[in-house]
């Protein structure tokens, strides 16, 4: 996965090698996680591809089956890793990741500290926005999970920059040696109030805390603990509307009159004309049918001196 460089630098060197990890695209909601090995074929609904046709081709570059179909070999990054991912637990998805990277302040050099670590989600965004300096140390006491975790890192080759540890962190909380230095602490666990004042005394002066909770009944129990070490407690529910945008031949656009729509005109219930070439077809784009409603509540609060 592309993270920036010790250097400060972003790699470069773009094209696909054996062992590389590739999303396999075919389109916005239907794409895999591939390692490339050389003598290895991908067999799916459009035909046979040879893997070692990849090698040596840009990230980006788009790749012809046995049968004249194609697919797109794209570059991991988090924000794909997310809707490719094996899940094994819930996870968070691109509005909450994006809210919490945020409003948790992590920039290069962040040290965080998580629990859950669930399916790995989140901590792959958190990885990537610590990276090169930062590091992210992440609890589940569930040792399978904790160790498919593990893999999944060195799959992604962002292992260097996580820690994975089996604890119980409602029970025990988060170990001593991390006393006051964490910038940020998130909690991802079915009763948080258990762990906030173990995630209050790892957190340096002002560093922040986040707890998700997909029930409000959680929240108002976080909160109550929350007071006694926090401050400045906000709750946000992110709600997102996503919209699919594809090409489409304008005959089939034409209103009764004969006429095409306009540039950014909406052509029919939510859809719009992006974009058009008169002769020839249109950008449209449509609020998804399936959008994802609530997900959870986002509680940030900051460290306060006590
Ligand atoms: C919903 S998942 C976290 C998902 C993660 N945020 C992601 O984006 O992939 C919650 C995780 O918390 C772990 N968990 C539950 N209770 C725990 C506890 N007391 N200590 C540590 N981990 C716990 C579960 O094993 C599970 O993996």
């Amino acid at each position: 996965m592309l993270v920036c460089h010790p250097t400060k630098t972003l790699s470069l060197n773009r094209s696909i090698s054996n062992g590389d990890l590739v999303i396999v695209y075919e389109r916005h909601d239907s794409m895999k996680a591939v390692t490339v090995s050389e003598g290895s074929v991908l067999q799916n609904r459009f035909g046979v591809f040879k893997h070692s046709e990849w090698i040596g081709k840009p990230f980006g570059f788009k790749v012809f089956s046995s049968k004249g179909s194609f697919v797109y070999l794209l570059a991991p990054t988090p924000e794909l890793w997310t809707l490719v991912l094996n899940h094994r637990t819930q996870i968070l998805y691109i509005a909450d990741i994006s809210f919490v990277i945020m409003y948790l302040e992590i920039v290069p050099g962040s040290l965080v500290i998580e629990s859950g670590t669930g399916s790995g989600s989140l901590t792959t965004s958190l990885a990537r926005a610590a990276a090169p300096s930062g590091h992210i140390y992440t609890f589940d006491f569930h040792e399978q999970r904790a160790a498919s975790a593990r893999d999944d890192f060195e799959r992604t080759g962002l292992s260097s920059l996580v820690t994975v540890v089996v604890r119980n962190i409602q029970g025990e909380g988060f170990p001593d040696e991390f006393t006051g230095m964490a910038d940020a602490v998130f909690l991802d666990l079915p009763q948080p109030w258990l762990a906030i004042p173990s995630a209050a005394k790892m957190l340096r002066l002002d560093g922040t805390v986040c707890s998700f909770s997909p029930c409000i009944e959680q929240v108002q129990r976080s909160c109550e603990t929350l007071q006694t070490y926090f401050t400045d407690i906000r709750t946000f529910e992110v709600l997102l509307r996503t919209y699919e945008v594809w090409e489409r031949k304008m005959e089939s656009l034409k209103g009764s009159n004969g006429s095409l729509p306009s540039k950014r005109r909406q052509c029919s219930a939510g859809s719009y004309v992006l974009s058009s070439s008169p002769s020839i077809s249109s950008v449209m784009a449509r609020p998804c049918a399936e959008a994802r409603g609530h997900t959870g509540y986002l509680t940030f609060a900051r460290r306060k001196c006590v």
